[in-house]
Order: C-alpha cells, then sequence, then structure tokens
C-alpha cells in the first residue's frame, strides 16, 4: 500500500505559493513562524507540571485576570517570532496593554500586523485540560516603508486574511483559514512538524452540540434562556437530542463545534452586558473560521465581522457554530 504523502504545514503554504504566482510569500511565511512559535509553546504545555511553568505569574492583566505563567511564556514566544520574521509590522495581544509596533527598518516594509491571543483557557492550565493560541493577520492599510499604525489593528473581521488557532489537546493541531478553505495541520512529534490531517474543513450545517456556561443562565437575556430551553427539549423528532458541552477553553469548545456541528455561545449578562470574550482576538478569528467553514458568527444581532473595533480590547457577546442552528437562535434573539 502506497503511503500517501502527508503535507506539511511548510510543504503545503509553498505549495498555494505557487498556486499564485504573484504572491509574495509573506503570508507563508508568517504562517510558519506561527507554526514554530506553537511548537515550543506545545512543549511548555506538555511538561508543564515538571516544571516550573505552572500557576501564577503574580501580575494582573488589563483584563483584570490573575496572568498565569504560561501566558507570559506563549506571549513572548508569539511576539518573539513575528518581530524576528519579514511579515510583520506589529501585534497586538491580551496579555499586553497596547499594540507593539516593531518599527525596525525590515519590519515597517511588511504587509501585515497580527493579533493573538497567545494562551487561550488559562484557566485550564494548571488542571490539565486542553489551551490553544488563537491569531489573526490583517494587511497594513498604514503606508508601507513606516511604522505600522493602531488603525492597522482596528479593522473590521472582514478584512481578515488569514485566522487560526493552535489546540494543545490530546494531539497538538493547528488549524487555519484563508478566503481559499480551513486545513488542519497535526503535529507529528516524530518528526517535529505539523502534517495536514484535516483538509478543507466543512462545519455541518446542523449539529447535536450546544456549549455555553449554565452558571451564568438567570443572567442571560429572555430570547437566550429561552432558546437554551429548547436545546434541552430536543427529540429525535426535532434534530435532536443535544447534548450540553462546555470546557471553558473556547478553541477546545468551538473546534470541537467546527468538526462535528454544534452552537458556542457566550452571551452577554446582566452583570456583563458585552460577555466575556474579546472581539480582535477571540471572536473575529473564529468568526472568520467558522464562515469560510459554512457556519455564522454574530454578536446576537450584528455579524461579528462587519463590526468596527473601536478599541484593542473591547468586548462582545458572542454566537458561534453551524449555520441552520444560528438560524433558529436569531429566530429567539430576534424576538
Ligand atoms: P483566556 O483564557 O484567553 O482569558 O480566555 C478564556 C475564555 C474562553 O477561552 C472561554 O470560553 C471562556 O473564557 C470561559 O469563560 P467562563 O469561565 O466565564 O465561562
Ligand atoms: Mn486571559
Ligand atoms: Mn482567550
Ligand atoms: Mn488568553
Amino acid at each position: 500500500m502506497v503511503n500517501r504523502k502527508v503535507l506539511t504545514l511548510d510543504e503545503f503554504t509553498i505549495q498555494q505559493l505557487r498556486m499564485f504566482p504573484q504572491a509574495t510569500g509573506e503570508l507563508s511565511s508568517l504562517l510558519r513562524d506561527i507554526g514554530l512559535a506553537s511548537k515550543r509553546i506545545n512543549v511548555e504545555v506538555n511538561k508543564a507540571g515538571l516544571v516550573d511553568i505552572l500557576g501564577d505569574h503574580g501580575s494582573v492583566n488589563i483584563q483584570g485576570e490573575e496572568v498565569k505563567k504560561l501566558d507570559i511564556f506563549a506571549n513572548n514566544q508569539m511576539m518573539g517570532v513575528l518581530r524576528h520574521g519579514i511579515s510583520c509590522a506589529g501585534i497586538g495581544s491580551e496579555e499586553l496593554d497596547d499594540i507593539v509596533i516593531f518599527d525596525d527598518e525590515v519590519s515597517n516594509q511588511s504587509k501585515y500586523v497580527v493579533l493573538f491571543d497567545p494562551l487561550d483557557g488559562s484557566g485550564n492550565i494548571d488542571v490539565n485540560v486542553s489551551i490553544g493560541t488563537i491569531f489573526s493577520v490583517y494587511r497594513r492599510v498604514s503606508e508601507l516603508g513606516k511604522p505600522c499604525t493602531r488603525e492597522d489593528f482596528l479593522q473590521p473581521g472582514i478584512q481578515q486574511v488569514a485566522a487560526g488557532y493552535v489546540i494543545y489537546g490530546s494531539s497538538t493541531m493547528l488549524v487555519y483559514a484563508t478566503r481559499r478553505g480551513v486545513n488542519g495541520f497535526t503535529l507529528d512529534p516524530s518528526i517535529g512538524e505539523f502534517c495536514l490531517s484535516h483538509p478543507d474543513i466543512r462545519c455541518p450545517e446542523f449539529g447535536k452540540i450546544y456549549s455555553v456556561n449554565h452558571g451564568n443562565f438567570f443572567q442571560y437575556s429572555e430570547g437566550v434562556k429561552k432558546y437554551i430551553n429548547v436545546c434541552q427539549q430536543k427529540t429525535t423528532e426535532t434534530g435532536g437530542p443535544y447534548t450540553q458541552r462546555y470546557i471553558g477553553s473556547m478553541v477546545s469548545d468551538v473546534h470541537r463545534n467546527l468538526i462535528k456541528g454544534g452552537i458556542f455561545m457566550y452571551p452577554g449578562t446582566t452583570g456583563k452586558p458585552k460577555g466575556k470574550l474579546r472581539l480582535l482576538y477571540e471572536c473575529n478569528p473564529f468568526a472568520f473560521i467558522l464562515e469560510v467553514a459554512g457556519g455564522k458568527a454574530t454578536d446576537g444581532t450584528r455579524r461579528i465581522l462587519d463590526i468596527k473595533p473601536e478599541e484593542l480590547h473591547e468586548r462582545t457577546p458572542f454566537f458561534v457554530g453551524s449555520k441552520g442552528m444560528m438560524e433558529e437562535l436569531e429566530g429567539f434573539l430576534a424576538k
């Protein structure tokens, strides 16, 4: 049996590049840089508990969250590869108060800026539940040759040229989307390469999984509560029965729902009307990925990708997943 040649991430991005001779290869190079940072983060995640990488860093970030040591480690790995690459003019990160403009001769010529959540699901680090990294890539709107500007980072999500995530779980996977499709790569530790394992991922139009934090139930709007009740009462005749799955790492919850079909909700609450999730480096990347895969993503009323961001760390209510399930939800939110 001839073993099918499995493309590595590098081979795949170069293959994509060859299909578009006018491309400069900067985006391919950027994705390979992110893959490198992910492999370094993966090493620390996999041995967390054996080395002094668990627990609190002892600081509180701009989000008001206890920063974990692994948050800082992941942040520094992502920022390091992007600063020393040839494709990124600057970055924005969940763990940094403001954007970082690299402002050196090579970076100022670079076409892209990157926003990232270096470690998503930090609360799960110390209890060995899967966590991830999320990234979002924009072409600069500012003048090449000069330092990038804040406007480069505050573009609507529809302007993303690529978005993706890494999930440090039972295996380590990197999934990224461009307008041409969503592809998943699984890290093969024996060769230290991400290998194409999930080509052209499509999100099923319907699923049987709904993901929400029931602990906030009585703080949700009437429409959200009604939809959750509908989810709980689904039968085989009405597309169910549904199962509730909520890990507390958005990367894991949304990845599962992308593959199997399902809906993930982080609604606003009476206490936090904007919810918890950040628009620029959590909601926009997943909204882009799900839309390319055939799903939908809204804030309850607006398409996420149409929102014009005002602030780097702004939050938004977030509903994302299978198209058919999102449309059923919208019927309850419109009332
Ligand atoms: P982060 O660890 O990057 O701060 O993000 C955590 C987010 C997201 O991953 C997850 O879905 C959500 O927080 C869980 O929040 P609750 O514990 O409030 O449900
Ligand atoms: Mn956090
Ligand atoms: Mn996060
Ligand atoms: Mn985070």
